[in-house]
């Protein structure tokens, strides 16, 4: 039953007349539980409520799959504005984006062009950069891009996904660079050819190549809500003797913020991913799609009107 709810949650994630009619009639559905807000005000004022609890951010204009040359760059306008209220606000943020949004499906030449924009102004400004890790389909394209722009840019990095096979491989190939990688178990549907279908294989990679990165002696964000992983992060830090500026814990806005707030406290970095802009349905169809209760809050909250 779990699963054919994840599926069915992710099918609609996909659904583009649904993600224009979102767009159009704004944030519905319980999705301001998991959105920041639709504009970089109502963006900063939550991030300004997350730094005052010790809580980092990274901040993401919401965007996915632009397929015109216009809109790719509008989406990275949107971006630079974010940096700006970043350094103009001194607020503790990053940066989040996805490469589909700056034209990854359009050109190469687009794509690098949106990037470099971004990537200037985020220097000038002291801000990291997080390229998201999309669909199987784009993630080599992603991985290609992102090592071209690391030879320009200190302050990039990306993410890859523990459900995928190839992940263990990527982290090897990708060791050299010395990247800053957030980790994270993958959030889309793929075929059983290209990712682990169980959960148990999903949670296993993802210890490896935590550990993996880690030795590695990477900067490594772990961004996950489950607590085995958590427990597990926290004793190979200790076993290993690994400092604590070397990684990161990350979950999303919205999601545990109790537990987040504890591992402050607990004297970790905690980084929380806050997504706000119009395009919010896709992303909104993808926190529904990992967890039920998830789907039991927004129908209590749909019935209470
Ligand atoms: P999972 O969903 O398996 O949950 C494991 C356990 O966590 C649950 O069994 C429960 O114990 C606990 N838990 C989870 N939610 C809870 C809740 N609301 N309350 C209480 N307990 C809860 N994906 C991707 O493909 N590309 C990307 O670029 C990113 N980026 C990204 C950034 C950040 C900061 C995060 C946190 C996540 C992503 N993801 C992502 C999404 C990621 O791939 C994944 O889909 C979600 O994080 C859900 O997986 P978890 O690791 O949280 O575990």
């Amino acid at each position: 039953m779990e699963q054919l709810m994840r599926d069915f949650f992710l099918f609609l994630s996909k659904n583009k007349t649904l993600t224009k009619l979102a767009k159009k009639y704004g944030l519905r559905f319980g999705a301001s539980r998991f959105v920041a807000g639709e504009t970089i005000e109502q963006a900063v004022e939550v991030i300004k409520q997350l730094n005052k609890k010790g809580l980092a951010v990274t901040v993401d204009y919401l965007g996915e799959f632009v397929d015109n040359e216009k809109e790719a760059n509008e989406m990275a306008n949107h971006c630079i504005e974010a940096i700006q209220a970043i350094g103009r606000e001194k607020l503790n943020s990053q940066l989040s984006l996805k490469m589909t949004s700056m034209g990854l499906d359009i050109s190469d030449d687009l794509v690098m062009r949106n990037m470099r924009r971004i990537l200037e102004m985020a220097k000038e400004h002291g801000v990291f950069v997080t390229i998201d890790m999309e669909d199987y389909s784009r993630c080599q394209k992603t991985l290609d891009i992102f090592k071209q722009l690391k030879k320009e840019y200190d302050n990039v990095g990306t993410v890859l996904q523990a459900y995928l096979y190839r992940t263990e491989a990527d982290i090897e190939d990708l060791k050299d660079y010395r990247p800053n990688l957030r980790l994270v178990k993958g959030a889309y549907k793929e075929s059983p050819e290209v990712a682990f279908p169980d959960k148990k294989d999903v949670d296993d990679n993802f210890k490896k190549i935590i550990k993996m990165h880690l030795l590695n002696g990477n900067y490594t964000a772990v961004a996950t809500h489950d607590d085995a992983i958590i427990e597990y992060t926290k004793q190979l830090v200790k076993e290993y003797n690994i400092p604590n500026d070397q990684f990161e814990f990350q979950m999303l806005y919205g999601i545990r913020p109790e537990r987040q707030e504890q591992l402050v406290r607990e004297g970790y970095t905690m980084r929380v991913y806050v997504p706000y802009g119009t395009d919010w349905y896709g992303y909104f169809m993808r926190r529904l799609a990992e967890r039920p209760a998830n789907v039991a809050f927004v129908l209590k909250g749909v019935l209470r009107k």
